[in-house]
Order: structure tokens, then C-alpha cells, then sequence
């Protein structure tokens, strides 16, 4: 059985990631999971077990992330899987100079103070595991599955860096990366060049994508394509349930902020759940195997750019999506995290 850890800054988009993990995990021989829609060969079951979710920062701090991981965990009846604090600051902040990292007025902006568009969800009675545990907790996981595990990182991507380089043993584990961020072809959503995730921390983006780690890249290529719209979250609001209005709430401070910031996305970009889909169910894109690094200096710093030094060898570390089934994932989304909801 596949296993699955989410890298997460919880956040709106990371919430809605974690819903369709759970979702898909309860339901893992569904009708349009064992299809394909142009009736070729049926897709594999995409079912895996969440066996931990990790915390890093971007859209809020580690230790706001882990809690509303905890929290999303804990309305969904989830209090089984584990959440472990992951590195707090960039490979290039000085917290002892600088103190506690935060986020962005621009991060604030997007997710709300609270990273949840301000919808009210009561803290999990659970505890987090130690600061600063995923770096080893995620060592050992590598280890241990090998190619049975795939880890979906959606902020920044400094813990899955900072693990790479404490144990490049892993790199050849078989474990795969489907990450959340970058931008192939489209302007960033940060800066003309780079997108949230990538801009975090660019040293340790840079060091994930060249040091030979097997990676997909998900990017704002396909994620813009994938919006959520009012009429989506209305089928939440609908079920009269604590998790379908939280989810709506949630959701539609977001859709709010992309028709005023970004109307020509038409909705919410559905960044990091298509994420978790892809990772789950690679047929619903469509990649293109390029080497990749990222620029850390000037204006485009953050840009993910072809790596001229590697960009003809005959080995190809990442993948970039850049096709999505946009029907079939919107499908797919809207089924399994309504259904988890309804309970
Ligand atoms: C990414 O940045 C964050 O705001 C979202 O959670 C997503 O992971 C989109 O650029
Ligand atoms: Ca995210």
C-alpha cells in the first residue's frame, strides 16, 4: 500500500489539500478513480494512507500551520495522523539577528490572519510532535518505504531541502516529491518571475531541483486552470454540516481575494489539492521532463528557469506538469471532499 505525507503552510488551499487526501483515503474504489475519460485502460485505484502530515512555513508561521493542520485533522476525525514541525525560517534568514520569521503582508492578505480566510474551526485537543521533528521523522520515512512514498510539499520548500542535504542517501530512496509551486510559463504570482512557494525560500527550492531528487512540479501552469467558484463551495454550505459550512467559509474568502486580486483565474486556484491529485493520480496531467534551477538573484529571483548546465542530459529529475484534466480533477475534487463533509 502507497503511503502519502503532506508538506504543508496551512493555510486555505493546504486545508482543502489535506480534505482531499482524507477524502480520497476514504474512498478509495470510487467509480471515476478506477476510470479514465477517454476510455482507455482504467486508471489504478488512487487510494494511499496519510501517514503524517509535516509543517513548514509560506502562508503563515510553522506554528500556526501545524495547528490548523491539527485542527483540520481533528473536525474531519482524523486525530490518527501525526503532525510534525518542520524548519521555521529560509536556509538565508538570520533568526538570531532577526527574530521569529513571519509572513508577508501578502501572505496575510491571501489566507487571513488566522490562515483560514478567518473561519472559525476549534483547536484539535491534540498535541504536535517536538519542533523541529520532520527533518528526521521524514529521513526515516524515505528510508523505510523507498518508492512506496510519496511526499506532497505546498509551501516552502526549505524541511524537504534541509533533509536532502542531511541525508543524501535519500535522494536514491525511490520516494518521490510531488511539489506544489514554480512557474514554467506563466508570470509568477509573487513577482513577474516567481510563485509563492519557490519565493519562501529560493536557495532551498534551488537545492531540491538540482541535487538529483525525483521531483514533479505542479505548478501555476496547471494549478490557474483549476478555479473554484461560488457555486462549488454552495454545495458545502448546503449540507448543513460544522465541516461543509467551515469548508465554505473558508473557501469563499479566498475565491474573494482571486476575483479581486486575480479575476482572470475566474475563482480560487485549486493550487495545492491538484497537488495532492496529481501525486495520487499521475494521469491527470501531463508532464514535461525538464532540469530545472531557480534564480536567487535580482529581479527574478524565485523564478523556475530551465537549468542551462543540465538541460540536455539524458537524466531528467523533474517532471513539470504542464496539461490538466481540469473536468476530472474539478470532478474528482468536488465528489470526495463533499463526501467527506456530508458526515
Ligand atoms: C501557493 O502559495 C500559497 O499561497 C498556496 O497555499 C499555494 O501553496 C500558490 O502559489
Ligand atoms: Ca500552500
Amino acid at each position: 500500500d502507497r503511503k502519502l505525507i503532506l508538506d504543508l503552510d496551512t493555510g486555505i488551499d493546504d486545508a482543502l489539500a489535506i480534505a482531499y487526501a482524507l477524502g480520497s483515503a476514504a474512498a478509495p474504489n470510487d467509480a471515476d478513480s478506477m476510470s479514465d475519460d477517454s476510455g482507455s485502460a482504467a486508471a489504478p485505484s488512487d487510494a494511499a494512507d496519510l501517514i503524517a502530515i509535516t509543517g513548514t512555513f509560506g502562508n503563515v508561521a510553522v506554528p500556526l500551520g501545524v495547528r490548523n493542520s491539527l485542527a483540520v485533522l481533528h473536525a474531519f476525525g482524523r486525530d490518527d495522523v501525526p503532525v510534525y514541525p518542520g524548519v521555521d525560517h529560509p536556509w538565508a534568514y538570520d533568526a538570531a539577528k532577526f527574530g521569529p520569521w513571519t509572513p508577508s503582508a501578502g501572505s496575510v492578505a491571501v489566507h487571513g490572519e488566522n490562515g483560514l480566510g478567518g473561519a472559525e474551526l476549534p483547536d484539535s485537543p491534540r498535541a504536535a510532535e517536538p519542533a523541529g521533528s520532520a527533518v528526521d521523522f521524514l529521513i526515516d520515512a524515505m528510508r523505510s518505504y523507498g518508492d512506496r512514498l510519496t511526499i506532497v510539499p505546498t509551501g516552502s520548500l526549505t524541511t524537504i531541502a534541509t533533509v536532502l542535504r542531511k541525508a543524501p542517501d535519500v535522494i536514491d530512496s525511490g520516494a518521490h516529491i510531488t511539489l506544489m509551486g514554480g512557474a514554467l510559463t506563466v508570470p509568477g504570482n509573487v513577482s513577474p518571475g516567481a510563485e509563492a512557494n519557490i519565493s519562501q525560500d529560493p536557495e532551498a527550492a534551488d537545492y531540491v531541483f538540482r541535487c538529483g531528487a525525483r521531483t514533479t512540479m505542479i505548478g501555476l501552469d496547471v494549478t490557474h486552470r483549476t478555479a473554484l467558484t461560488r457555486s462549488g463551495t454552495a454545495q458545502w454550505r448546503a449540507l448543513h454540516t460544522a465541516a461543509g459550512d467551515f469548508l465554505a467559509d473558508m473557501t469563499d474568502y479566498y475565491i474573494d481575494y482571486y476575483l479581486a486580486h486575480q479575476p482572470e483565474v475566474k475563482g480560487c486556484g485549486l493550487h495545492d489539492p491538484l497537488a495532492v491529485a496529481a501525486a495520487l493520480d499521475p494521469t491527470l496531467v501531463t508532464t514535461l521532463g525538464v532540469n530545472l534551477k531557480v534564480d536567487l538573484d535580482g529581479a527574478f529571483r524565485g523564478r523556475t528557469i530551465g537549468d542551462r548546465a543540465r538541460l540536455t542530459d539524458p537524466v531528467t529529475t523533474t517532471r513539470v506538469a504542464v496539461r490538466v484534466n481540469v473536468e476530472r480533477f474539478l470532478d474528482r475534487f468536488m465528489t470526495r471532499i463533499t463526501a467527506l463533509a456530508a458526515k
